[in-house]
């Protein structure tokens, strides 16, 4: 087997690199280790920066984004009892949208499929060299291997491509604190984005749909799911989310639950001979601002256009200069997540001082246009160069 680039994981990063090279007249085969089902169904991401949606609908996947997508202007802080709006759109001219991964990899999915695509599932990527270019997969029972001029690693964080960097050097941070994530079939009891700090953890209340919601509240990272009946997680999630005027949550049926920890994480550099780590695979922020798939997309924007210019001119200057380019976007979202993550979560091992200066931190971007506009312009997302 032979292709020109193949594509390690089934993920919105290695899908949307497949559909961008396929515009580009250039060849892919994704291998996936998983089932198309679970690929399509996994829980994950919801909140979109323009940048992503702008890519999504130039390259010909944006319909039922155009249609089912949740245009959003603003995003709500909600502490000691108050909220206080941060008005995106008014002060960067840009907007997010809430719209799930599961709908981004399913429609990109189709998309690769329709257009004759060569994406395999239950393909389990098993050993590669980035030298003399293949990766060996396991299929079917059956192990093959395809051979190609270019690797992308686009196998999230426990993939194999990244151990594949030999020298790599990562820089780590763990938070002493998870998320559990519920979704709900239940209206949303807001319209826009809910970041709350309590003195019981943070929360946060997404949505998905005009009819189901998505909520988060901070956990501490060895938590036993089993411990969270529906009754106990409304509780605590109203009790965080109380305002003093007697904003109410809607409550309905929780039909999936999950604990995801946190954790910061960069590899550096991205790339190793002719293998290109992309996405998950390369960094990991903390899910507080919404970054991560918005990385992986923006990666992979940066690594198709690498490789149309290398195969369109024989020309190496993008390939050359793509884990720098990336590396600068990532460490921007890195230092913004960790952010935004401190401003919010309560630190069970903060001292009181550190809490009177947090509180003081989130009374200050409260209040102040300047830092409204700077929190403004990260979470909507800076231009992809
Ligand atoms: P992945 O989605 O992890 O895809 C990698 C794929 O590779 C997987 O399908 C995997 O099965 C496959 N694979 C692994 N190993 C192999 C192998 N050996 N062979 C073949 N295939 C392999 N980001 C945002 O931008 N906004 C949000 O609102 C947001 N919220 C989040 C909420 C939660 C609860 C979580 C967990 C994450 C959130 N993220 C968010 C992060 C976002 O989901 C990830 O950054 C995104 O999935 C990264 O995409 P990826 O394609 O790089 O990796
Ligand atoms: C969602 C997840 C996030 O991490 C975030 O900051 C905003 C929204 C979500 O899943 O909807």
């Amino acid at each position: 087997m032979r292709t020109q680039v193949a594509i390690i994981g089934g993920g919105p990063a290695g899908l949307l690199l497949s559909h961008l090279l396929h515009l580009q007249g250039i060849d892919s085969v994704v291998l996936e280790s998983r089932d198309r089902d679970y690929v399509e169904h996994r829980q994950r991401a919801g909140m979109l920066e323009q940048g992503t949606t702008d890519v999504l609908r130039e390259t010909g996947v944006g319909e039922r984004l155009d249609r089912e997508g949740l245009v959003h202007h603003g995003l709500e802080l909600r502490f000691g009892g108050a909220g206080h709006r941060v008005p995106l759109t008014d002060l960067t001219g840009r907007t997010v949208t809430v719209y799930a991964q599961t709908e981004i990899v399913k429609d990109l999915v189709a998309r690769r499929l329709a257009d004759g695509g060569d994406v395999r599932f239950e393909a389990e990527v098993v050993g590669l060299d980035a030298s003399a270019p293949s990766v060996t997969f396991r299929s079917g029972g059956e192990t093959r291997t395809l051979d190609c001029d270019y690797i992308a690693g686009c196998d999230g964080f426990h993939g194999v491509s990244r151990p594949a960097v030999p020298d790599v050097r990562t820089f780590e941070r763990e938070y002493p604190f998870a998320w559990l994530g519920i979704l709900a079939d239940v209206a949303p009891s807001t319209e826009e984005l809910i970041y709350a700090n309590h003195d019981r953890g943070f929360a946060l209340h997404s949505l998905r749909s005009p009819q189901v919601s998505r909520l988060y509240l901070q956990v501490s990272p060895d938590e036993d799911i089993a411990k969270w009946s529906d009754a106990r997680i409304w509780d605590e999630l109203a009790t965080r989310f109380a305002t003093d005027d007697g904003w109410k949550l809607h409550e309905g049926p929780i039909t999936g639950k999950s604990i995801t920890p946190m954790r910061s994480f960069v590899a550096e550099p991205l790339r190793h001979d002719r293998l290109f780590l992309a996405g998950d695979a390369g960094h990991i922020v903390p899910p507080t601002g919404a970054k991560g798939l918005n990385l992986a997309v923006s990666d992979v924007i940066v690594l198709a256009r690498a490789l149309s210019e290398r195969y369109a001119s024989g020309s190496q200057t993008l390939l050359d200069g793509y884990s720098d380019a990336c590396l600068r976007r990532v460490w921007r979202a890195e230092h913004f997540s960790y952010w935004m993550t401190t401003l919010l979560h309560v630190d069970p091992a903060a001292s009181d001082f550190e809490r009177r200066l947090q509180r003081s931190h989130l009374d200050y971007v409260a209040s102040s246009e300047a830092a409204k506009t700077s929190l403004a312009e990260n979470y909507a997302g800076l231009p992809i160069l």
